[in-house]
């Protein structure tokens, strides 16, 4: 199987909530034991849309990492850094400038929907069209093979696949390419030789994806071959020249199912929030003060979960057995609304408790989540570092 890495962001702009836990961070952690993992604060993406708040990016950027160290994320298995602690993004960012028609950045379905969305805000600046075209040099610099995003920034990574096949096409190509490639083919054997031409005819021909896809696989599972071998041969199937930038994969997250306390999404902008910090009895409170499904205006009128928010945490919190008590006693009367939120406060109590122990151990040990954080930049940088070697060469700038 191909080595695996995996990248992904969150920008600083406030506390993490339960929807983050529920979506996000749930899934961070069952990645770090399976791939190598590296995970970063997106300060400069916060600053795209934050630029007149930089406090609200400061205080935020520590306390996110102590949510993620609490909820589970584990420095031994995952690489935890800043974006500006990395200094090259913003070199590859500048040189991938060059090569980004305007067009591209221009058609980018969330550049006008944020535009729209965030009205109150200028957003017609430089940086922020440029966001996507800054989150292709996070994830191109690691030469990550999989992004986990959820859908909204499913364009990003099709963005970021154009433009290293796009960077690829116009610098890849070296000094006698395709006598070396003719040449890697040869090492594959003759009958792995045959199989990678005739799919890579079915490729440049009729844009067989599926053949691309096999003659990949048969190329990263060709043991002995040298990195620069099995580059070249990855650019010729293609047509264009040796990979330098590698086109990620994205990796859909399932949208999270945590609803808000209004039933809507959960997210600080529809003030519907419980933040992973939130204390034992502002969690109790904010459930209690719920609304529930309206034709439940006394204890005996029966009601329906389906047209309740609260019966949207119970999907998240309850076993079968709860959701049964609810379904029943909520149709039929038997049951009052505090009493049945009271097994979704338990529960969400029960799923803070481990986090928010967690999360004071280390606001307690400021020097410690510094630490972590330091040494993942310093991992992120040596690996940003290898890359930029290969960008500068391939666009000249390496004087002798
Ligand atoms: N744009 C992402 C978001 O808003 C954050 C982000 C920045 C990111 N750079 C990234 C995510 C690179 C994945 C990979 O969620
Ligand atoms: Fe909602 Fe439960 Fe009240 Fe039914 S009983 S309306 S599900 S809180």
């Amino acid at each position: 199987m191909a080595i695996e890495r995996v990248l992904s962001g969150m920008r600083p702009t406030g506390n993490l909530h339960l929807g983050h836990y529920n979506g996000v961070l749930k899934n961070w952690i069952k990645l770090q034991h399976e791939h190598e993992c590296l995970f970063f604060v997106a300060d400069w993406h916060a600053l795209t849309t934050h630029y007149d708040t930089p406090e609200i990016i400061e205080e935020s950027v520590w306390e996110m990492v102590i949510d993620w160290l609490a909820a589970g994320v584990d420095p031994a298995n995952a690489t935890i850094f800043i974006q500006s602690r990395v200094p090259e993004h913003a070199e590859l960012f500048t040189l991938l400038s060059m090569i980004t028609p305007l067009s591209w950045l221009e058609r980018v379905p969330t550049y006008k929907d944020q535009q729209e969305k965030l009205a109150s805000k200028d957003l017609s600046t430089y940086g922020f069209l440029g966001y996507p075209l800054l989150q292709s040099a996070d994830i191109l610099i690691y030469k990550a093979t999989q992004v986990p995003v959820g859908e909204d920034q499913i364009p990003h990574i099709e963005f970021t696949r154009e433009i290293a096949r796009r960077f690829n096409h116009i610098y890849g190509k070296e000094a006698g390419f395709e006598e070396k490639a003719i040449a890697a083919i040869r090492k594959l054997g003759s009958k792995r030789a045959a199989v990678y031409e005739e799919m890579r005819n079915a490729y440049q021909q009729s844009g067989d994806e599926e053949a691309l896809e096999s003659a990949r696989a048969l190329i990263e599972e060709q043991q002995g071959m040298s990195m620069g071998d099995k580059e070249r041969l990855l650019g010729y199937l293609e047509g264009g020249g040796k990979m330098i930038l590698l086109e990620p994969e994205y990796k859909l997250m399932p949208a999270s199912k945590m609803m808000g306390l209004d039933g809507q999404k959960m997210s600080k902008s529809y003030n519907n929030t419980i933040s992973l910090r939130e204390n034992t009895d502002t969690v109790a409170k904010k459930i209690k003060t719920m609304p529930t499904d309206p034709a439940r205006i006394r204890r005996t009128d029966p009601g329906d979960p389906a047209k309740c928010p609260v019966w949207q945490l119970h999907e998240v919190y309850s076993d079968d057995n709860v959701k049964d008590w609810v379904q029943i006693g909520c149709k039929s009367a038997t049951i009052g609304c505090i009493e049945c939120k009271q097994p979704v406060i338990d529960a969400v109590l029960k799923e803070l408790k481990p986090i928010q122990e967690r999360a004071a151990q280390y606001a307690e040990d400021p020097t410690l989540v510094k630490n972590i954080v330091a040494e993942g930049c310093e991992k992120a940088r040596k690996l940003a570092r290898e890359t930029m070697r290969d960008v500068r060469d391939a666009m000249g700038l390496n004087y002798g």
